[in-house]
């Protein structure tokens, strides 16, 4: 086992879901895999393996943060030899033209986050999405006739703001979305060489106020889930 995750070696596939909510990771787990084993509840993180359309997958939890987040991604990647990483998540509109149940691929992160401050002497690193596992994302949705956009989306360190309209800024030079999570998972796929991608639901909006209901929010996770699964 590793500091946070309970598996044996080779219980966790090389290809891996991340939704932040663990019960996310049952609900994936219970709704579209096969033969599942569940191979973590420490913290009550949950991790699954099992198998979709005959191939090994698995889906783990990471809490919500890019701290929480940062942990689990470490350890899968360095103790687990996971290499595709694949974000399933929530996201706020930045946008007046992104609707709720919108799909977003995270193709760039911004951040409101210290984590690469250190890391690169004060100056700006870039996380990015793998371009292969865009490109795949891209041709599987359009397989699926989903729609999806695609952009930079920020990577906040607080969901809560003091000032509502700080949101503008971001907004203003073309970030889509908000969410906690993205910058740290690419920083670290990149920083050992492995694939990685948020794919993002739009839950609600900033712009408008509109928040989805918990029974929407769960449809439109199983499109993305869908999505995730299907172009791995
Ligand atoms: N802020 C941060 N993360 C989020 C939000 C938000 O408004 N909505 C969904 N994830």
């Amino acid at each position: 086992m590793s500091v946070h995750i309970d598996a044996k070696p080779g219980e966790v596939a090389e290809t891996i879901l991340l939704p932040g909510d663990p019960l996310r990771a049952q609900w994936i787990a219970e709704t579209y895999l096969e033969d599942t084993i569940c191979y973590n509840q420490v913290r009550g993180m949950l991790g699954f393996t099992g198998t979709y359309k005959g191939k090994r997958i698995s889906v783990q939890g990471t809490g919500m943060g890019i701290p929480s987040c940062m942990i689990y991604t470490h350890e899968l990647i360095t103790e687990y030899g996971v290499k595709n990483l694949i974000r399933v998540g929530s996201a706020g509109a930045y946008q007046a033209d992104l609707k709720l149940h919108d799909i977003v691929l995270a193709l760039s992160a911004s951040t409101t986050s210290g984590i690469n401050q250190e890391r690169f002497k004060g100056y700006t690193y870039a996380p990015t999405a793998h371009f292969e596992l865009v490109t795949r994302a891209i041709e599987q949705a359009k397989k699926m006739a989903i729609d999806i956009k695609g952009g930079n989306v920020l990577s906040a360190d607080t969901f809560y703001e003091d000032r509502f309209e700080s949101y503008e800024q971001w907004a203003k030079f073309g970030v889509l979305c908000v969410e906690m999570e993205t910058a740290g998972l690419y920083t670290l796929a990149a920083k050992h060489g492995v694939k990685a991608l948020s794919i993002l639901t739009i839950s609600d909006s900033l712009v408008t106020g509109e928040r989805t209901t918990a029974a929407e929010r769960e449809k439109g996770f199983g499109t993305m889930a869908q999505l995730a699964l299907e172009m791995v």
